[in-house]
């Protein structure tokens, strides 16, 4: 009978990887394929955690939010007690892409005259859909709950959307920074060019004018926009550092054993490694059980044929197999039966 297999036997690679991963790491990324289990298996990982004496906050960064559907209740941006030791919180980029937006708006408003406010309205509506406002929204998000949980808790571990959302994303402190360096280089350069007309069109000797003919306040309210630009900064720069470092870090690939989403993993480790992120374990969820009749047999040996194309390509990284259950994981006890058996 498939149960008999139970949840969580290994078939192969190193026993208790995810566990000792979650013992060892102050952050863990689940990242992969839809559908595959991603918020099954890092829910369990941080249950198993918290179990074993850990406090762990465990964060999904999916738009879709599936933990509240996982725990069947209301997960909101502000961490909810789950079960003793394990707390979570899912992640609103649009809250925090409209915080940044008021943010740079009421700069703005105080920099040009009232009768521009219309335009920069129009500007920040536009800049609202622009590529990389939501993802460097939602980064900004994982820097500032990193920075908050690091002390409280001993593990933090994200649940990310799907795979290639996933990869761009952890690739994007680094295009982050240079995206905000590039806001700042023109900014410096539109401050300089205004610096530049003011010369031309006034007169330098008026009293109240400073070097380069900008009073003290508009270059005040100037380098306040800047300020929040290298905050940002700052910020994506601090998060590179700790995904980078693997002794606090880990990416954790989950797949399932068949043909395409051996290949885009293959493909996303690479793309992680060369972001600087360890992928230190992949978990094969829902194997087919072997000696469960002739159908999954087959089932099985396939599998295996895929499986080897993953060890060839992968084979330093450890792998833990996770066998297909005959019912879904849903509700706060089958995470915890899975916990117990990872
Ligand atoms: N080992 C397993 N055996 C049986 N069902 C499983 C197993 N692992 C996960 N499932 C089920 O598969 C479905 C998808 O799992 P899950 O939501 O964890 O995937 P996901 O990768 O987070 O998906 P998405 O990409 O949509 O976020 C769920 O219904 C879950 O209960
Ligand atoms: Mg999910």
């Amino acid at each position: 009978m498939a149960f008999a297999h139970g949840y969580g036997k290994i078939t192969s690679g190193s026993y208790r990887v995810l566990l000792e991963l979650a013992q060892s790491k102050k952050i863990l990324f689940f990242g992969g394929k839809g559908g595959v289990g991603k918020t099954t298996v890092s829910s369990a990982t941080a249950m198993a955690r918290a179990n074993a004496g850990g406090k762990v906050l465990l964060v999904s960064t999916d738009p879709a939010h599936n933990l509240g559907h996982l725990f069947d209740r209301k997960i909101g941006s502000k961490p909810v007690r789950i079960t003793a030791g394990l707390d979570a919180l899912e992640l609103d980029p649009g809250e925090t892409v409209e915080n940044h937006l008021k943010e740079i708006t009421e700069s703005l408003y105080k920099l040009m005259p009232v009768n521009l406010h219309k335009e920069i309205d129009k500007h920040i509506s536009l800049s609202r859909g622009a590529p990389g406002m939501y993802e460097a929204a939602l980064l900004e998000r994982i820097a500032d709950v990193i920075e908050d949980g690091k002390d409280e808790y001993d593990l933090i571990v994200f649940d990310t959307a799907p795979s290639g959302h996933t990869a761009r994303l952890m690739v994007l402190p680094e295009m982050m920074s240079a995206w905000t360096e590039g806001l700042i280089k023109r900014r410096e350069k539109a401050d300089r060019f205004q610096e530049f007309v003011r010369e031309l069109g006034q007169d330098t000797s008026m009293e109240d004018k400073t070097i380069g003919g900008a009073t003290m306040k508009e270059q005040e309210r100037e380098s306040h926009i800047r300020r929040i630009l290298l905050r940002r900064r700052r910020k994506f720069e601090q998060l590179r550092e700790q995904l980078s470092d693997s002794d606090i870090s880990s990416f954790v690939i989950v797949l399932a054993a068949e043909r395409l989403p051996v290949l885009e993993t293959i493909e996303l480790q690479e793309q992680l490694q060369e972001a600087n992120i360890t992928v230190e374990c992949l978990i094969v969820n829902k194997r087919a059980p072997a000696n469960s009749g002739e159908f999954l047999d087959e089932r099985h040996a396939q599998e295996e044929i895929h499986l080897q194309t993953l060890t060839n390509a992968l084979p330093a990284i450890q792998r833990q197999d996770i066998y297909l259950q005959p019912q879904d994981v849903v509700g706060i006890g089958a995470v915890e039966t899975l916990a117990q058996k990872l």
